[in-house]
């Protein structure tokens, strides 16, 4: 595996590639891998000839009051983690030469970014969006491979993708949880032994609405007060928000007819964590 971290060189490379045809997956990540990550990079290795993994902890997407300075990074265990399931380039730029004294350039997803997580972390979807288009044009990927427990980045980079006509394919692949059900997310290593039991209350009421909904249930704000009922007797958890929504614009529902999102994120402690479920009836 070859690391690269000057940006030039990553283009020169992908351009390369491209030129020969040879098909470019890219997994996008902020790095401190855990099974979800690798889930994404065995797939871009498996899809395509070549597989670059990207880590850039982008400061563009954090809040002031975030956790930019202390998002966990282990640059050595990623390095291994990614070489042990085939990626072929870990590209790995500096902030600096992702955004040089002068920039001044970003993407700006507009409805798709609004509800959610936008209303919770204003600017992190422009944030986000910016990044992933430099993040294509330096790796030239036909295919780009994002996890779906960030259900709402992959609709503005889905909107993103086809508003700016940017011809790389988009992948989604499925949450991966632990044993107990708690979503992988780099942020779990946050959680005291406390909070991380507490945590697993995200996914027991996630599974619930589902089965609620197969119970006969359509109304979207019972399923939603359903979710957030189970959540609020966890005396650990404070919710930052409960949904759901239409799964594909987000916007809400009354009945439901298509597929629901029920999306959560709840603080426990310091540590904000996300989950959601996909309902189809
Ligand atoms: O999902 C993430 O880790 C990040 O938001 C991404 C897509 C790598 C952009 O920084």
């Amino acid at each position: 595996m070859k690391i690269i971290r000057d940006v030039h060189e990553m283009q020169r490379t992908a351009l390369a590639l491209r030129e020969k045809a040879i098909p470019v997956g890219v997994a996008p990540t902020m790095g401190y891998f855990h099974d979800g990550h690798l889930s994404l990079m065995r797939r871009a290795k498996h899809e395509n000839d070549i597989c670059v993994v990207t880590l850039f902890v982008n400061p563009t997407q954090f809040g002031k009051n975030e956790d930019l300075s202390k998002y966990p990074r282990n640059e050595a265990r990623d390095s291994a983690m990614a070489e042990s399931v085939g990626a072929d380039i870990l590209f790995m730029p500096p902030p600096e030469a992702m955004y040089p004294a002068g920039y001044q350039t970003f993407v700006d997803v507009e409805e798709v970014s609004l509800p959610m997580c936008g209303e919770s972390r204003p600017g992190h979807f422009r944030g986000v969006a910016t990044v992933v288009t430099k993040l294509f044009m330096l790796t030239q990927p036909r295919r780009a491979y994002f996890g779906l427990k960030d259900y709402q980045q992959c609709q503005v980079i889905r909107r993103m993708t086809g508003d700016l006509n940017i011809p790389v394919d988009l992948v989604f692949c499925p949450i991966v949880r632990e044993p107990d059900g708690l979503a992988m997310s780099s942020r779990n290593v946050y959680l005291t032994k406390e909070e991380r039991r507490a945590a697993t209350v995200l996914s027991r009421a996630l599974e619930n609405a589902r089965r609620f909904v197969e119970q006969g249930q359509r109304h979207a704000e019972k399923i939603r007060d359903f979710v957030k009922m189970q959540i609020l007797a966890e005396p650990l958890a404070v919710i930052d928000y409960v949904e759901a929504v239409d799964a594909q614009s987000l916007q809400p529902i009354g009945q439901i007819a298509h597929p629901m999102l029920v999306a959560v994120a709840v603080r426990f402690g310091k540590t904000r964590l996300i989950d959601n479920i996909v309902i189809e009836i």
